[in-house]
């Protein structure tokens, strides 16, 4: 029977609408983050929403312990150790997959996924690889729903009333977008699986970094500000200049400083690094020619919750403070998409194509780029939490990534010692991107 649900996630969500409930899931992976997907779809199975069917991993060896604290076998969901034979069983029951594997398995099994008609909530990024996602678009025109591309915070109700606003005029023209996030990451980040930190494996384009993954929601949020067609929009990016560094053993880099322009905003300032020991609070700053705002989409609200707030300082000197109660993100992000698949949202909230600026701009920073400079071990330091995890850390990170967001000067302009001076590309050099790839790897394996 149709049922409303309380203010649990939020913000008020209503099923009553569902044409279809509970829509039968899968869940592709157990470990990492599908871990966390494995979770949100029992909460959202105990309220009848979704309906986990059957699920996946390779090294099901792993997981008997997780299996068992989900109840698995009590909810009746089929365990496979291959993805294949799992959808070739499950394709005629199946709303839609969940795809929260390895970034450069997606494009793999999206396909699979469209071409037995199952409908795709894919974990970002979609590809790094620039072609592949080109590919994923055209495959997902014969998609009998379009596939979600999971970035978490497009789905904030406050995201998109300042964006609302933003495409009033009410603040003037946007004139810069800033961003530091420094998220630190232990070495035991980089050896969880193979494909973390690496450029290419298995002679696929991975691109792993704090850029292009982990923080890669903020660079896709930015884009999102400078979009000028309808809330949903993400604008052109035209071109980037770039300096990127690795500070810890791996392929790819874990420290980018990116000067970007898109066809509305002349300038986009972003400084990312895991290699730090001290995280810093994610701030989006937008430079209107009226009014700045600050958008923070996960500030602290209370010891157990946060909430995204606004800060919108205006020229004549008023103040506005808005903020948003968050509730579990990923969880509403698969309601909003279960709410599409039935019909009664009109669009996932990213789309594929809605994810070309970011993997545009993620290909331009390594072609710009050319090179990814070691940080010499005279600059680095070594840092230990209390779990005993070890950083490593670039020596003064957060005075010189300040420097640049506020002066615009990359580490090259800065007097940094270990700092090389980068480049610039642009969007019709994108077909540059595997050359410059392998032109990196080239030089490290020198
Ligand atoms: N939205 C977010 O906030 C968020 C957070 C973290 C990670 N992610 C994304 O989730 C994805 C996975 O990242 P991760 O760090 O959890 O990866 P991971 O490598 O830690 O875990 C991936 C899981 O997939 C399984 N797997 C690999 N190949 C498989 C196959 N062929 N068939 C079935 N299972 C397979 C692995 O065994 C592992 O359990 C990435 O796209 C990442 O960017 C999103």
């Amino acid at each position: 029977m149709a049922r409303k649900t309380g203010n649990t996630m939020g913000y008020k969500t209503s099923y009553a609408k569902m044409n279809k409930h509970p829509l039968n899931v899968a869940i592709i992976g157990m470990g990492g983050f599908a871990g966390a997907h494995h979770r949100a779809v029992f909460e959202l199975e105990k309220k009848n929403i979704l309906k986990l069917c059957c699920t996946c991993d390779i090294d099901l060896k792993f997981f008997k312990a997780f299996m068992h604290e989900l109840k698995m076998e009590e909810r009746n969901v089929k365990v496979f150790n291959n993805y294949i034979s799992m959808l070739d069983s499950f394709s005629e029951k199946l709303d839609f997959a969940i795809i929260p594997t390895p970034i450069h398995l997606h494009a793999e099994m999206h396909k699979e996924c469209v071409k037995r008609g199952i409908a795709v909530y894919l974990e970002k990024p979609p590809t790094l690889d620039y072609f592949e996602l080109l590919d994923m678009i055209k495959t997902d025109l014969s998609a009998k729903k379009e596939t979600n591309v999971g970035f978490n915070f497009i789905i904030q109700q406050l995201r998109q009333k300042i964006k609302k606003r933003i495409l009033t005029g009410e603040f003037g023209k946007i004139q810069k977008i800033t961003f530091l996030g420094m998220w630190p990451r232990p070495v035991s980040y980089f050896r969880r699986s193979s494909w973390a930190g690496r450029l290419i494996l298995d002679d696929k384009l991975v691109l792993d970094s704090c850029f292009g993954n982990a923080i890669s929601h903020y660079v896709h949020n930015i884009l999102f500000w400078a979009g000028k067609d309808g809330v949903f929009s993400w604008d052109i990016v035209e071109s980037a200049k770039a300096e990127i560094y690795r500070a810890n053993n791996i392929q790819g880099t874990d420290t980018v400083f990116v000067l970007a322009s898109t066809r509305n905003v002349p300038e986009i300032r972003i400084a990312m690094t895991h290699a730090c020991f001290e995280k810093t609070p994610d701030i989006e700053k937008i430079y209107c020619e009226k009014a700045t705002i600050f958008f923070e989409a996960n500030a602290k609200k209370d010891e157990k919750t946060t909430q995204a707030k606004c800060e919108i300082f205006w020229k004549n000197g008023k103040i506005e403070t808005l903020t948003q109660p968050n509730g579990n993100l990923l969880l509403e992000n698969l309601v909003h998409y279960a709410k599409y698949v039935s019909g009664q949202k009109k669009r996932p909230l990213t789309r594929l194509t809605d994810a070309e600026p970011f993997v545009m701009l993620n290909g331009l920073i390594y072609i710009g780029a050319k090179k990814i400079k070691k940080i010499p071990q005279k600059n680095k330091e070594i840092a230990y939490d209390r779990e005993g995890e070890t950083y490593i850390v670039i020596r003064r990170i957060r005075k010189i990534a300040e420097n640049f967001i506020e002066n615009g000067l990359f580490p090259s302009q800065q007097n940094v010692r270990w700092a090389r001076e980068g480049g610039t590309a642009n969007r019709n050099d994108i077909g540059k991107l595997r050359q410059a790839v392998r032109t990196m790897i080239k030089e490290i394996t020198q």
